[in-house]
This record gives C-alpha cells, sequence and structure tokens, in this order.
C-alpha cells in the first residue's frame, strides 16, 4: 500500500478496466488458467479491512490527499458516506434501470442452506469426516478424478430439493419483473434463482449449476463429455453409487465449476457490456474471495454506486482500483455503500426505497403457495417431483405399517418357527 497521490489520480482516471484475470504473473500461467476458478490468496484479514474503512485510516498514507480533494470537490461524493441511508437517498432521486446484483452463498443461508466460509456454520468447517488434505478440494478437479466419493456423498445432502428461495431471491425477481435489472450473477450452485423465477437471459450461473452433468473422463484420461441429466445424477447418488458415463466409463460430474476449470462461457460474454452499462451494483451474502468473480466489481465505471449487504465486510483491498472503499478515502469518487447486516432485511430497505415493499410482500406470498401441501388430492396438478415424494412416503409408510404389523404378530410361536426355518 504505497501508492503516491500520482499514481492514485492517475488510476482513479482509469476508465478501461484490466481483464478479468488472476493474479498470478503471466509467466506462471497459461491462457486457460487465467479463466478458471481459483481461490484468491490475497485477501486482507477482517481487521485490516475495517482499518481501512476508516475515513482518517492512517495506514494509506495518500487518504488525507484524497478526502481533501473530495471537499475541494464535492461533485466525487455520489454518496454522502457509505451507510445504507445514503444510498436510500440516492435511490430516491435517481432512476436505477441497469442494476446488476451479484450473489454469495449468504442469500440462501436464511432459507436453510449453509455457506462456505462462515466460522462454525460454513461448509468448510464441517468436512473433517472426509479427511481432505484441505476443504477446498471437495470442489477441485485433480482431486475428484483422483478420489469422486467425498463428493458424491456430500452432494447427496447439497442436492437442492424442494426449498423456498429467501427474500432476497424474490426481490431479484422484483427487479427482473420491473425491467430493472440487467443481469443477476450468481456463484451459487443450489438453483434458488431459478425456482424464485428469475428468467435465464438475465441470470449467469457463475459457478455453474446441478441443472446438468457431463462426463469428465477418469485421471489420465480424458472424458467423451456425454451430456446427463439432473436425474440421472440423483438416482446413482440416492443409490449411493457413483455416476459412471455409459459411453466412455468416465466419472459424470454435475455442471458446478471445481477449483481448476473454466467458468461458463455466458459468464465471459455478458460481463464486459453488463458492468459498463450498470448503473448500481448490489452485492449480496459472499466473503468476495473467489477469482475470477470477485473481480467483477472492479468493472462497473469508477462513479457507479456500488453496494455490499453482507454480515461482515468483504472486498476491501485498499487498492485504488481494486475492491471496495467504504471510507472513501482511497478511490477517486465516493461511491461504495456497505450494509451490515442479514441480506433479506437489506432487500427490504431497497425494496422499500424504491417503493416495493408491497409488491415484495404479495410476490412472497403467492409464490409460497407452490411451497405449501396441496389440500386438495389433485393429482394432476403435481409436478413429478412432488408426486415421486408423495409415492416414495406412502411406500416407505406401508413397510413401516407392515412392519410394526409383523413385530405386533411377532408371538413366540412366531419366533420359534423362524429360529427353526434359520
Ligand atoms: P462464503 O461462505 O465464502 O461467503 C458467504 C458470506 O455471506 C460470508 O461473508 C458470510 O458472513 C455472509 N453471510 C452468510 N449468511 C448471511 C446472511 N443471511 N446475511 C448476510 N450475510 C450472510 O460464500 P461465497 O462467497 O458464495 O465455489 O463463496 C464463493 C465460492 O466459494 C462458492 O461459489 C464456492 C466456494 O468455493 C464453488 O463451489 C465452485
Ligand atoms: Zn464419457
Amino acid at each position: 500500500m504505497s501508492f503516491s497521490a500520482k499514481d492514485l489520480l492517475a488510476d482513479a482516471d482509469f476508465e478501461q478496466p484490466p481483464q478479468v484475470v488472476n493474479t498470478q504473473s503471466q509467466n506462471e500461467t497459461d491462457s486457460k488458467d487465467q479463466i478458471a476458478l481459483f481461490d484468491s490468496d490475497s485477501d486482507l484479514s477482517e481487521g485490516e479491512m475495517e482499518q481501512l474503512t476508516l475515513s482518517d485510516n492512517n495506514e494509506y498514507p495518500d487518504s488525507q490527499y484524497y478526502l481533501q480533494e473530495k471537499i475541494d470537490h464535492p461533485e466525487l461524493n455520489i454518496v454522502k458516506d457509505s451507510s445504507i441511508d445514503s444510498l436510500v437517498e440516492l435511490i430516491k432521486t435517481r432512476d436505477f434501470k441497469n442494476i446488476i446484483v451479484m450473489t454469495g452463498a449468504g442469500v440462501s443461508t436464511t432459507v436453510g442452506i449453509p455457506d462456505f466460509r462462515s466460522p462454525e456454520t460454513g461448509l468448510y468447517h464441517n468436512l473433517e469426516r472426509f479427511n481432505l488434505p484441505s476443504p477446498e478440494d471437495m470442489f477441485d478437479l485433480d482431486y475428484f478424478l483422483y478420489n469422486p466419493e467425498p463428493f458424491y456423498i456430500l452432494v447427496k445432502d447439497l442436492y437442492p430439493g424442494k426449498i423456498q428461495p429467501s427474500k432476497t431471491h424474490y426481490f431479484i425477481r422484483l427487479l427482473a419483473d420491473k425491467g430493472l435489472l440487467r443481469r443477476h450473477y450468481t456463484q451459487n450452485i443450489d438453483t434458488l434463482e431459478r425456482v424464485a423465477g428469475i428468467p435465464d437471459e438475465l441470470l449467469v450461473e457463475s459457478h455453474g449449476s446441478f441443472h446438468t452433468a457431463h462426463c469428465v473422463g477418469i485421471r489420465d484420461k480424458p472424458g467423451c463429455h456425454k451430456e446427463y441429466s439432473k436425474q440421472y445424477i440423483k438416482e446413482k447418488i440416492n443409490a449411493k453409487e457413483v455416476p459412471y458415463c455409459t459411453e466412455c466409463g468416465g466419472l459424470v460430474k454435475p455442471d458446478i465449476v471445481f477449483f481448476g476449470e473454466e467458468l461458463p462461457q455466458k459468464f465471459f460474454d455478458c460481463y464486459f457490456e453488463d458492468f459498463q452499462k450498470c448503473d448500481l451494483l448490489l452485492v449480496f451474502g459472499t466473503s468476495l474471495t473467489v477469482q475470477p468473480f470477485c473481480n467483477l466489481i472492479d468493472f462497473a465505471s469508477i462513479d457507479t454506486p456500488r453496494c455490499l449487504i453482507n454480515n461482515r465486510l468483504a472486498g476491501v483491498t485498499g487498492h485504488p482500483r481494486k475492491g471496495f472503499d467504504f471510507s472513501g478515502s482511497f478511490q477517486k469518487y465516493r461511491r461504495d455503500i456497505f450494509y451490515k447486516g442479514n441480506c433479506d432485511d437489506g432487500s427490504t430497505i431497497l425494496a422499500k426505497s424504491m417503493g416495493l415493499e408491497d409488491e415484495l410482500n404479495e410476490l412472497i406470498a403467492r409464490e409460497s403457495k407452490k411451497f405449501q401441501k396441496p389440500v386438495v388430492n389433485n393429482d394432476e396438478n403435481k409436478d413429478d417431483e412432488v408426486k415421486k415424494e408423495e409415492t416414495d412416503k406412502k411406500e416407505s409408510d406401508e413397510v413401516k405399517t407392515n412392519e410394526d404389523k409383523s413385530n405386533k404378530n411377532n408371538t413366540g410361536e412366531d419366533k420359534i418357527n423362524e429360529e427353526s426355518k434359520k
């Protein structure tokens, strides 16, 4: 962090953002690695981020210069300060029509899906039983080809079932319905965006999804890429089997992006133009530690307001053109907002500021009906999955009843008969 004021000014005038590449030196990587998923190792601790959110932080040599610049040129303050109230004020005076929403696992924790890195509850803190070299190996392609079993055991619990999306998902859906959503970039693989009704064309599932699966081969033997359905994987997993390709014997992997794999083409087709057009960036429930997704926030133009809604700080780097600057002291414009709290509470505040609170509540009430158990037994209106769940339950109830009956009937004579059969 030793940028001079001159460097800062040069950086602040920077209009053309860098390509989405990893931060390793070009020599260390080949071109394929530049678009592969990888864990960023350069993130700051929470304490360091907190330090950088203080307007008068002395850690940062040029902060006073930048703050003075904003006093001399008040137009550089897009927002008054980093509080959500400042954004609410701005929303009331401006019509945002190209909103980009970026999300991570924190938008689904309120409906019971764990995130990855939260202490204690995060998935990466609960994988001891698998004895992995490191928790991230659960989603590492090389490790998967070497030992696919842990992934399939875990996936049985992760497989998207009949879970109702969170209020935040429905808020994003409402932005789409209103024509205000430019695009929704999600890192999540739980498919709750689709369940909430966000249209495919507005959705970039940056880390893939469980929607489809492909043959990825085995160690030292590339796969044939044959596509498999979600149902195929589900059946194998339920039978506690590893799914193999019927053509070439390779492993069949759901199309979620593993470390070392490329992101979906749609991500690269959309991000550059989207972020140039973006007039408001909302970032929900992510630690912003996985590249290249976390780099996206740097592609919004330098005076576009950006808001992080998360229960802890994320994405602060202290760099003049990378990450958030909630202090307004190391980037040219003051435009970053931090709402420290629950994603769903943040969504409520934002919906209210846009005059959409009632519509959001109505949408949720309407959609909730799809998740309630049907009162009338009208089989024709149920989808296949609901029907299957009901048949499974009926069968298991029947088995249970028969077991109960046989336990009750198991008189001494029966037991003796059984013994003699043996
Ligand atoms: P993380 O678990 O890294 O971060 C989730 C963030 O959300 C954390 O900062 C939490 O504190 C916060 N959080 C949790 N619940 C919240 C709530 N209800 N309200 C507000 N904040 C909340 O998850 P991601 O950032 O999504 O990749 O992780 C990124 C990628 O890392 C994932 O897509 C996954 C993983 O490796 C793959 O699986 C390919
Ligand atoms: Zn194959």
